[in-house]
């Protein structure tokens, strides 16, 4: 938790999304962009600048940076960014990756609207869980 209460996710298992990331893979890193993903991209699905809330380990926004988009992921996991910023180097893929809560409405006022062209986020508890809704749509 970055900051602010803990997410539906957090209160369940009672660690910090953080933690998930610490002992390997986390359960839903398929070590590669999600299939819904690579099919948007594709077909031309993104445009601009591009916002990945919940980036994890970044496969997602390294997927679309490759398109030449300009990419910002942000997590509260920081060692999911380290891994992600890890990718971004190695691939040689411009991709900027952020330690933010996305639900929070400061963290919007500080610059995340600039991404407000094609944000998309895949949290897997983002359709369940009230308490992922970013502050700018409740
Ligand atoms: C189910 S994982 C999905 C990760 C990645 N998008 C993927 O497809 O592998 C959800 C991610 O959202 C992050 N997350 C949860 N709440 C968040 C918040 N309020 N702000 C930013 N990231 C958050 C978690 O740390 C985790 O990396």
């Amino acid at each position: 938790m970055l900051q602010g209460k803990p997410t539906s996710h957090e209160w369940l298992s009672g660690r910090p999304w953080d933690a998930s990331y610490q002992d390997g893979p986390a359960p839903w890193d398929i070590g590669r962009p999600q299939p819904a993903i690579v099919r948007l991209a594709s077909e031309g699905g993104f445009a601009g600048a591009v916002l990945d809330a919940g980036c994890g380990t970044g496969e997602n926004a390294l997927e679309v940076a490759a398109l030449g988009l300009s990419v910002l992921g942000v997590d509260v996991a920081e060692t999911a960014l380290a891994i992600a910023r890890a990718k971004a180097a190695d691939s040689g893929v411009k991709v900027e990756f952020a330690a933010a809560d996305a639900l929070s409405s400061s963290a919007w006022g500080a610059g995340l609207r600039r991404c407000w062209t094609a944000g998309f986020s895949t949290p897997s508890t983002a359709t369940s869980d009230q308490s992922m809704r970013p502050a700018w749509r409740r």
